[in-house]
């Protein structure tokens, strides 16, 4: 609900609040962002001001103590007196003076689309506030539009800046959003890394001076994720104040958190503007991308939760909304380029026996693509790896009981390739230097019209020729030669191609609405929601080792909902980390997202393949709870123990609790298992998922237990693994909501003391899944 009392803006959604005021000179002042307030006389959360500050600019001579620099402001100008870092510098015959006051506002039902950019989808309840602000005499007009998401406890933010005057201007920088809050002893936590390392949170205080992160690399990047929290002082995953920021971009975005000497904390967020310019000639507007901010006052888990419920209901597009993914398989882990039918179709014919349902051909299926040097840009299939075609081989799956999906990466050329000899100038080249590389290729320019139109026929001629229901799109080098003949200023480069993308993406899928879409670049170099308003799903890393998808699938779990992340179970050891870890949990990792497998098959054991035949089972029964469920991380009443992570999700029926442990230790501790969300008064049985452990893991342990001695590095035990292994630790507890919320004393985990049926054979990287069920009738339990 959006009311105006006055000169006071009051945003309200289910169980929060951001008001806003008009002050005497027309600036618009922060005044509340937190819990749902009533609608009232706002004058208390007003600054004061009735004394100047020194080494403050006064910015109206008749009103002393007011001096821009100590007021929280919605939006902020320069030269005016507040010399904190501004969200807006844009260049008229001025200056970059600017000074932006209420000129007017209106409110509106629903959302409102940008029109050169993806933004959230309104709904029920959903309203927007449009502010406008002016600087007449630079001869600029500032939108701010606030939209409120009543049901998901969401509002976002954006701003149009159009030139009203008669000269032309030139943005160098126009953020989406400021936000002025007080410090509450915030901590910044920002998802951070690289490739095969993204999103992991990294902590620190906000302290005085400037904390930055961003991107330049053309992509949101796998450097620092858009998105970022600040937790108050005293909060945790369970209880307190903390807010959440994000942007729906894929591109160059920057955000920074600034503490000023007033002990008020701003947070500006938008495009990046390292290389950014963007002319704007009279009557011309400019759209900045969409910031999401969610506030919770339980904790960071309330926090993912609103983040979560937004994503699903206003980000991920209409026709994936609640619809269930998938189980994948994808080629690439297990034969990287070295694809063809045959093979292809054998490992199919395997997937399809042990439940999967959608099979994915990864890289290498089109002509000249044997590695990463050659043949980006063309779509000719490679006829010597499917000479029956594409369409044949769809078919063939489709006989499996599988639907089929193709890899692609429309925004690369290689310079080895048809596309290329034909087309030199279609990549993004500074005149006159020799392009930058990566992984042996280059990036079209998307800026150039041809090339849009060129990527949306093939594309749309792949999909349609062979039958696919499925594209995996790529993007696997960060751009360098950001210059494109095609747009008036070399600095509208990078964001035009984002505008550009987005368009060709709508293009090829608004067509074909049966088409899923996954995202990726080299795994989450562009985990974004901006890419989200047009993907099912993204590809969260190419790491698939399940004790490194703990840190970014958790990293990731505070913004993003597990429908949106894709997470597969490959082989071990690991191909990046050589680290061995249970295939149990590589499945109990990959559950928490949308499961696929990635590895060859032709090597399982028939244990591997009894064990993952009833993963996917299990995983089909639960998939509405693991992918739609309420995300929790951590357990009520206590810290997580070091080297454990607890997650789980929930839909007030039923629960699933993923236990993992990273490293054993000797003798370890007793382990408490306290389970969240449950209702008081109401029983529960708690059933561990059956799993098994492999007898190699066993090593010379076998003996132990076998009544002949073997040599367990020998064939016979090689033989005798492949049919037989031994039932992971049987575990069953009960007991009401509250009982479970203190905590469980689990079975003991194996020591070398002997073994028990329930014992838990954890050691390192060992994990558990449990199933958590209502006892409707006491008999049952
Ligand atoms: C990078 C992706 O992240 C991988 O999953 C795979 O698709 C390769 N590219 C193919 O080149």
């Amino acid at each position: 609900m959006i009311e105006v009392r006055d000169d006071a803006f009051l945003l309200q959604t289910r169980h929060t609040s951001y008001w806003f005021a008009r002050t005497a000179h027309g600036h618009l002042e922060h005044l509340h962002y937190g819990p749902l307030l009533p609608p009232q006389d706002p004058e208390a959360l007003r600054t004061k001001r009735a004394l100047p500050y020194g080494s403050s600019v006064v910015y109206a001579p008749d009103d002393e103590g007011y001096s821009l620099d100590a007021i929280p402001l919605e939006f902020s100008g320069i030269g005016q007196g507040d010399y904190r870092l501004s969200p807006i510098e844009v260049f008229t015959a001025f200056g970059a003076d600017v000074d932006l006051v209420y000129r007017g506002h209106r409110i509106r039902e629903g959302a409102t689309p940008a029109e050169t950019l993806p933004t959230a989808d309104g709904g029920p309840g959903v309203e927007t506030l449009e502010v406008t602000l002016a600087d007449e005499r630079a001869g600029l007009e500032l939108t701010l539009l606030y939209t409120v998401f009543p049901d998901e406890d969401v509002i976002t933010r954006r701003t149009v800046l159009r030139n009203t005057g008669a000269a032309p201007a030139e943005i160098a920088r126009l953020a989406s959003l400021q936000l002025d809050l007080p410090d509450r002893g915030f901590t910044i936590r920002s998802f951070d890394g690289g490739w095969i390392h993204e999103a992991h949170a990294h902590d620190r205080p906000v302290s005085s001076g400037v904390f930055s992160i961003g991107s330049t690399t053309g992509a949101s990047s796998n450097r620092h994720n858009p998105g970022l929290l600040l937790i108050a002082g005293d909060a945790d995953e369970h209880c307190g104040w903390a807010y959440g920021f994000n942007l729906v971009y894929s591109g160059n975005h920057a955000t920074s958190v600034e503490r000023d000497a007033h002990g008020s904390v701003r947070v500006r967020s938008g495009i990046q503007p390292q290389a950014f310019r963007w002319p704007l000639a009279p009557g011309e507007a400019f759209e900045a991308p969409e910031a999401v901010l969610a506030f919770s006052d339980e904790g960071l888990n309330g926090l993912s939760d609103r983040m979560h419920r937004f994503v699903r209901a206003h980000i991920t597009p209409e026709r994936y909304r609640g619809l269930e993914r998938p189980v994948v398989y994808n080629s690439w882990e297990a034969a990287f380029f070295d694809i063809d039918e045959k093979r292809l179709r054998g490992l199919a014919k395997q997937a399809a026996k042990l439940g999967v349902e959608l099979f994915v051909i990864d890289d290498g299926w089109f002509a000249g693509r044997g590695d990463d040097r050659a043949a980006l840009g063309d779509y000719a299939v490679d006829e010597r790896k499917f000479p029956s075609g594409l369409g044949a081989f769809v078919k063939k799956v489709a006989k499996l009981g599988m639907r089929c999906g193709i890899w692609v990466e429309p925004e690369m050329v290689s310079e080895d390739s048809e596309l290329y000899r034909a087309h030199p100038d279609w990549a993004l080249r500074i005149p006159g230097k020799p392009a930058r590389e990566g992984r042996h290729q280059q990036v079209l320019d998307l800026c150039n019209p041809e090339v849009c139109d060129y990527l949306v026929e093939q594309l749309g001629a792949l999909i349609d020729g062979a039958g696919f229901d499925y594209v995996k799109w790529d993007m696997n080098r960060h751009i360098a030669d950001a210059y494109s003949p095609h747009v008036p200023h070399p600095g509208m480069t990078a964001h035009r191609y984002l505008q550009n993308l987005y368009r060709v993406i709508a293009r090829v899928l608004e067509p074909r609405p049966h088409v899923l879409l996954e995202m990726c670049s080299s795994g989450g170099n562009r985990f974004d929601l901006g890419m989200l308003r047009s993907a099912a799903v993204i590809w969260a890393s190419d790491d698939t080792d399940p004790i490194e998808r703990l840190d970014i699938q958790q990293g990731l779990s505070y913004l993003y909902p597990p429908s949106v992340v894709s997470a597969h179970v490959s082989a071990s050891p690991h191909q990046q980390t050589l680290r061995d870890t249970p295939l149990s949990t590589r499945f109990n990792v990959a559950a928490f997202g949308c499961l696929g497998y990635e590895y060859d098959l032709d090597f399982l054991t028939a244990e591997e393949k009894r064990e993952i035949t009833e993963q996917i089972a299990f995983y089909k029964a639960h998939r509405t709870l693991f992918q739609f469920g309420r995300f929790r991380r951590g357990m009520p009443g206590m810290p997580t123990p070091a080297g454990r992570v607890v997650w789980q999700v929930d839909d007030g029926d039923t629960t699933l609790v993923g236990n993992f442990q990273r490293g054993v230790r000797a003798a370890p501790e007793r382990d408490l298992l306290a389970i969240a969300g449950l209702e008081p008064g109401i029983r529960y049985r708690v059933t561990a998922k059956p799993q098994r452990v492999m007898l190699e893991r066993l090593g010379h342990l076998v003996n132990h237990v076998s009544p002949v001695r073997v040599d367990p590095n020998g064939l016979v035990m090689n033989v005798v693994s492949r049919h037989r292994s031994l039932p992971d630790g049987v575990e069953q507890y009960t007991g009401t909501g509250e009982l479970l919320a203190s905590g469980i004393r689990l079975e003991l985990q194996f020591s070398g003391t002997g073994h028990h049926a329930t014992t838990r054979m954890l050691g390192d990287h060992g994990s558990t899944l449990y199933l958590i069920e209502r006892i409707e009738r006491e008999d049952d339990a």
